[in-house]
């Protein structure tokens, strides 16, 4: 007989469409012996990068023929998508991995994956081979695309652990399948890595270097979702206002929306996250005049002291924060801003603290994360001297969560008795018979309605605002 032969294409994505095929196949012999379909389930831990990169992964399992299983502990494939930015992110993994090595799987050894950023640490992957030599597969940030070829040599080789991290990547891989969590919306990278080294985080380390995607593939990939039933669209990046930077073509993040808003289908635009550093007025003043861009930006503050600011390596001072932030709000008016602050950094005062309370009064964030400053591996903030003891973190955590409750709640109360438009998202958990949906603003508002208005845009008027959401009534 002659001999069949098989090139393994060189390039992406034909490489990963060959091993999906082979992976197929290999899925069809396992379960040709248990007689059941073969199980997955994907954990994500972190940001919205993840969640996205989690649908990438979702999309790569399906196309092998891997059926989904909501309980984590009975799939027979499990990929934790892995997040690192303060160390209670690593821990959960940890954590969550040892309790799943105690549950046994029914008739089959069941394979775990790990990937995502904390897999760019050494020492984690180093800790993970010690103690937790059960792992299947690891790889990072920079070949999630690699999924069905790592599946594949994990089956050739049992009893190994297959790690495939790369250090960093300039290649942006292109066309990978992807199973949308919601039908209606979508999350779109525009761009990936960070090159802003701020002291305290690691992104830069586990994302690499910025690297946006050309214009022509993110458009040509919301016209793909608008055309599949995508009404809102949110663009995905570690600093979007410095989109554009090293391509073909000369274009800026607000350049980039004015496209996105040509884009037929597509009602809503949504972006994150934004660095104040770079947030220009051709972006405020594209984003007034638009009736598609969301009223809501993100703006990680940080903190309100500008001595903190500069060890953290922020590159504005508090005053520059207000004024934009006010600007914004002044050109703006309906918009939401919220942020992000991380307190207990080296060397934070109360005074600094008091700072940073300041900025909150002026800017009345209508909503914050706020974080204890976690010592993160070979970060410069990692070597500062004057750490802050964590018992007095917390005291100054407990002031500034609770200055930004006091806004957030003044801020969303704002609407009540007006009619804004909905999309709907889900069955609601507040009451029976009820949905629930964002506002442009991003706050939530549950109402009356059956579960057929899921996907639509509705009018809905804010009857009575429960601290952080609504309820209300369809009009
Ligand atoms: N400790 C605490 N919070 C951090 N963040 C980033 N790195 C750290 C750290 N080492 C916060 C920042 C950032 C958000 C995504 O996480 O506020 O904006
Ligand atoms: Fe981290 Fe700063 Fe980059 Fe945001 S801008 S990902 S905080 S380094």
């Amino acid at each position: 007989m002659d001999k069949e032969f098989r090139i393994i294409p060189e390039n992406e994505p034909e490489r990963q469409y060959y091993f999906i095929e082979l992976a197929k196949k290999l899925r069809e012999e396992k379960e040709n012996e248990t007689g059941r379909p073969l199980t997955y389930h994907v954990t994500t831990f972190g940001c919205q990068m993840n969640a996205r990169d989690s649908e990438k992964l979702t999309g790569i399992l399906e196309a092998i023929g891997y059926t989904c299983e909501e309980k984590e502990e009975e799939a027979d494939f499990v990929i934790f998508n892995t997040c690192t930015i303060r160390d209670n992110a690593d821990q959960k993994v940890y954590g969550r991995l040892g309790y799943l090595h105690g549950k046994k799987n029914r008739d089959r050894k069941r394979v775990i994956a790990l990937c995502g950023c904390m897999m760019q640490e050494k020492s984690a992957v180093e800790k993970i081979k010690k103690s937790y030599p059960f792992v299947n597969i690891i790889f990072g940030t920079h070949n999630i695309y690699k999924l069905a070829e790592l599946i594949c040599s994990a089956c050739q080789f049992e009893d190994t652990m297959v790690i495939d991290i790369q250090d960093g990547s300039n290649e942006i891989v292109e066309d990978i399948p992807s199973l949308r969590k919601y039908p209606f919306k979508s999350g779109v990278n525009i761009m990936f890595g960070c090159n802003n080294f701020c002291t305290y985080c690691i992104v830069p380390y586990v994302r690499g270097r910025e690297r946006s995607r050309e214009p022509e593939a993110v458009i040509r990939e919301i016209e793909k979702l608008a055309r599949d039933g995508v009404k809102e669209v949110m663009l995905l990046g570690q600093n979007v206002n410095s989109y554009g930077k090293g391509l073909l073509r000369n274009i800026s993040f607000a350049e980039l929306l004015k496209e996105v808003e040509k884009v037929p289908g597509i009602e809503r635009i949504r972006f994150m996250t934004s660095h104040p550093k770079d947030l220009s007025d051709e972006l405020i003043e594209v984003m007034s005049s638009s009736d598609k861009i969301c009223r809501h930006l993100h703006l990680p503050l940080q903190s309100g002291s500008t001595r903190i600011l500069e060890r953290m390596n922020r590159r504005y001072t508090k005053e520059q924060y207000l004024e934009l932030a006010l600007k914004i709000r002044e050109k703006i008016p309906d918009i939401a801003i919220t942020t992000d602050i991380i307190i207990g950094f080296p060397g934070e005062t109360a005074e600094d603290v008091d700072d940073t309370l300041d900025v909150i009064e002026k800017v009345r964030f209508d909503g914050a994360f706020t974080f204890i400053y976690s010592k993160r591996k070979n970060t410069p903030a990692e070597k500062m001297p004057d750490q802050v003891p964590r018992d007095l973190a917390q005291q100054q955590f407990d002031r500034v969560l609770s200055k930004v409750q006091e806004t957030a709640r003044e801020m969303a109360g704002k609407r009540t008795g007006k009619t804004e438009k909905v999309l709907v998202e889900e069955k609601s958990d507040h009451s029976e018979g009820f949905v629930s949906g964002r506002l442009s603003s991003n706050l939530v508002v549950h109402f009356r309605g059956d579960e057929s208005l899921i996907g639509q845009i509705v009018n809905v008027r804010l009857d009575s605002c429960k601290n952080f959401y609504y309820i209300g009534e369809r009009v």
